[in-house]
């Protein structure tokens, strides 16, 4: 019989914000699967379960995913299609052997995730395979968390997308929308700042940086902004004051 492929949310880095699930998972599984976006760095989803399970004992194996843009409905470029392939293939070795093999993703699995590539890769090699999502927690509910600030309220619209979209996506998006989720604002910082300028909506926006972490960090002058900040790192454009905060005052 084969085993099952565990695709698991982390949440955005305090290990507290597992879930009970995630972490039962973790324990039970011989085999974790992890992925890291830089080619010498470590995976941040293995990191975050390391601190949460001793993984002593267990087979641990991080691969590669290159942080490349995927537009849907445009096949990726072949180093992407390879990693994933890679990928599917370490982790069928295992689960037709009938091992259990867990796969921890940062947040949650159904927010811009490698977890999705690996499932319908593995799918695409073998149709009869045991997946299993757990959800997670968004780092974008954690950066609301920071600001005590909700995302979306009442009739409000929201949308969340990465930054790295066209000036006409963005521009788009900013004057549709309530409030926007801008993710992987770390290397476009210059040109946001000048769309939401143009937007007026500098006064809206924060910076969160590693959400949920000790080196938390939240940033309102984003044109103050010198440094590039961490990749972990998501820009809350909230249009709206809340509303209870304005009729109480
Ligand atoms: C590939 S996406 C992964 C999103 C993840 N699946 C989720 O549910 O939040 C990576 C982006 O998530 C955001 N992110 C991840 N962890 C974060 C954190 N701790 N604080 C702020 N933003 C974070 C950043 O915008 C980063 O560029």
């Amino acid at each position: 019989m084969s085993g099952t492929l565990y695709i698991i949310g982390t949440g955005p880095g305090d290990p507290q914000l597992l879930t009970l699930k995630a972490v039962s998972i973790v324990e039970n599984c011989p085999v974790i699967i992890a992925p890291h976006g830089s080619k010498k760095g470590n995976s941040t989803a293995l990191a975050i379960v390391g601190e949460a399970v001793p993984l002593a004992g267990k087979t641990v194996v991080q691969l590669h995913f290159p942080m490349k843009k995927i537009r849907s409905g445009h096949e990726p470029v072949p180093e992407i299609l390879a990693a994933w392939r890679h990928a599917a293939e370490e982790a069928l070795h295992h689960l037709n052997k009938g091992i259990n093999v867990c796969f921890p993703t940062l947040g949650d699995p159904a927010i811009y995730s490698t977890g999705y590539y690996l499932y319908e890769t593995v799918c695409g090699i073998k149709d009869d395979v045991n997946v299993e999502f757990v959800p997670g927690v968004p780092a974008m509910s954690s950066c609301s968390a920071a600001l005590a600030s909700p995302i979306c309220l009442g009739d409000e619209m929201v949308a969340v997308i990465p930054a790295t979209f066209s000036d006409d996506r963005l521009r788009e998006v900013l004057e549709r929308f309530d409030t926007i989720v801008l993710m992987k604002v770390h290397r476009v910082m210059d040109r946001l700042v000048e769309l939401l300028k143009r937007a007026d909506l500098m006064d809206r926006s924060v910076l969160v940086e590693k959400a949920g972490t000790a080196g938390q960090r939240t940033c309102t002058e984003l044109d103050k902004i010198t440094d590039p900040p961490h990749y972990y790192s998501t820009i809350i454009v909230r249009k709206n004051p809340i509303t209870v905060r304005t009729l109480i005052n």
